[in-house]
C-alpha cells in the first residue's frame, strides 16, 4: 500500500498497513531549508509564487517522508482575494481595517477562485503532477468562524471579544459575513480538488472559544455547508477543531469524514464518544517534540493503541511550532512508520 492508499484508506476508516501520518505545519521555520527560501522572499511572495509554494511544500516530504503533503499556503488569501488588507507580522496577522458594520461588509467581494486565486491552483496542480500517484495532497482553507474571527478582531484574539459581542448585537450581519465566507471557502476548496487535491482540511482554530450554543450558531451550521458542498465532489474532508472536548459531537455532525482533534481529549474517548463512522486525526501534543525520542516513540505507541490504527491519522493535536527541534520531528514520523514492524 502506498503513501496515498494508505491516507486515503484511513480517511475512509479502511484497513491500512499501519496509520498515515503528516504534521500540521510541517512546511516552516523550524526547517533552515525553509528559512533559506524566507531569506529570499517575504512569506506572502512565496504564498503567491507557485514554485516557491511547490518548493516548500516538498521540503518536509524529502527529509521526514510523511504520507501526505499539505499545500503551502495559508487560511487568509481568500480574505485577501474579496478585497481585504492581510498583512502578516512579526506578530501574526493584521487584518487593517477590520469589518465591523454593514458599510465594512458592502465592501468585501464574492469571489471565484479560479481567477482570483488562480496561483493557489497553479501550485496545486503542479504538486498533483509531482506526489502522484505515491503520495497524498491536502488542500485546505479556514473555516468561516476563524476567518471571520481574523475579519472582524482584526488579528488573533485570546476571547474573540468583538466577534462575539458584534454577534449578540448584530446578529444578522455576523450570520451574513459568515455565509459570505462560507461560499468563498467551499468555491476555494472545490477549486483545489479541480486542481488534484486528495482531500481537504478545514480549520476551525478558533471555535473552541465559543460556548456550546455559540458553536451551534455561530460555527457549526457554516461549517456544515462548507463540509457538504466538497464532499458532494468525493473527496474526504477533514474538520480540525481546537477545544474539541466541548465541541466533538456538534463537531462530527458537520458530516466530515475526518475529525481532527487537538490534545485536549483521549483518542479513546474521542472514538468511544463517535463510534467508528467517523475517522481520527491527531493529537500529539506539539510540545512533546521537545521531548527525549523514547518518550515520542512510547506516546505514538500510545495513540495508536486507541483506535486500533483503524480511521486514525497520525497527526499532532495544533500545528509545530517554528523552534521544534528537527529529531523530534523525524522520531514522531519514524515511530508511526515502524508501528507496523513492532505489531507483527
Ligand atoms: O501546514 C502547513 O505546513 C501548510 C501551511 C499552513 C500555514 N498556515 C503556513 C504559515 C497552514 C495549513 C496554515 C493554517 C493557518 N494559518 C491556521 C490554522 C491552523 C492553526 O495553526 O491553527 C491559522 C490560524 C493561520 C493564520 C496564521 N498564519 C498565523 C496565526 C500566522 C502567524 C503565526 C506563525 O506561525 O508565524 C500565519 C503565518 C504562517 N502561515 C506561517 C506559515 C509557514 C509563518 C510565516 C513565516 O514564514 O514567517
Amino acid at each position: 500500500m502506498n503513501s496515498r492508499e494508505r491516507f486515503l484508506a484511513a480517511c475512509r476508516c479502511e484497513p491500512v498497513d499501519r496509520p498515515p501520518v503528516w504534521l500540521m505545519r510541517q512546511a516552516g521555520r523550524y526547517l533552515p531549508e525553509y528559512q533559506g527560501l524566507r531569506a529570499k522572499a517575504s512569506f506572502w511572495d512565496m504564498v503567491r509564487t507557485p514554485e516557491l509554494a511547490v518548493e516548500a511544500t516538498m521540503q518536509p516530504l524529502r527529509r521526514f517522508g510523511m504520507d501526505a503533503a499539505i499545500l503551502f499556503s495559508d487560511i487568509l488569501p481568500v480574505l485577501d482575494a474579496m478585497g481585504v488588507d492581510v498583512r502578516y507580522g512579526s506578530e501574526g496577522p493584521v487584518i487593517d481595517p477590520p469589518v465591523r458594520s454593514e458599510a465594512d461588509l458592502a465592501r468585501l467581494r464574492p469571489i471565484d477562485a479560479k481567477t482570483d486565486l488562480a496561483y493557489v491552483g497553479e501550485a496545486v496542480s503542479l504538486l498533483a503532477a509531482e506526489l502522484h500517484p505515491e503520495t497524498a495532497l491536502i488542500g485546505f482553507a479556514g473555516a468561516p468562524l476563524t476567518l471571520a474571527a481574523y475579519l472582524i478582531e482584526g488579528a488573533g484574539s485570546r476571547d474573540l471579544r468583538r466577534i462575539k459581542s458584534l454577534a449578540y448585537n448584530q446578529p444578522e450581519l455576523v450570520h451574513k459575513v459568515l455565509a459570505m465566507l462560507a461560499d468563498a471557502v467551499a468555491d476555494l476548496l472545490r477549486f483545489q480538488v479541480d486542481c488534484g487535491v486528495d482531500a481537504v482540511q478545514v480549520f476551525d482554530t478558533w471555535s473552541g472559544l465559543l460556548s456550546p450554543e455559540d458553536y451551534s450558531d455561530l460555527a457549526l451550521p457554516y461549517a456544515k455547508r462548507v463540509v457538504g458542498r466538497v464532499r458532494e465532489l468525493g473527496k474526504p474532508v477533514i474538520l480540525y477543531v481546537r477545544g474539541a472536548a466541548a465541541n466533538l459531537e456538534a463537531a462530527a455532525s458537520s458530516g466530515c469524514d475526518v475529525l481532527s482533534v487537538d490534545s485536549s481529549i483521549r483518542l479513546q474517548e474521542a472514538r468511544d464518544r463517535l463510534g467508528s463512522k467517523v475517522a481520527l486525526q491527531g493529537n500529539l501534543d506539539p510540545a512533546e517534540l521537545f521531548g527525549p525520542a523514547e518518550r515520542i516513540g512510547e506516546r505514538v505507541h500510545h495513540l495508536i493503541d486507541a483506535t486500533r490504527g483503524t480511521g486514525h491519522i497520525l497527526n499532532l493535536g495544533q500545528g509545530l511550532v517554528p523552534d521544534t527541534p528537527i529529531e523530534g520531528v523525524s522520531e514522531f514520523v519514524r515511530s508511526v512508520k515502524e508501528y507496523r514492524e513492532s505489531n507483527r
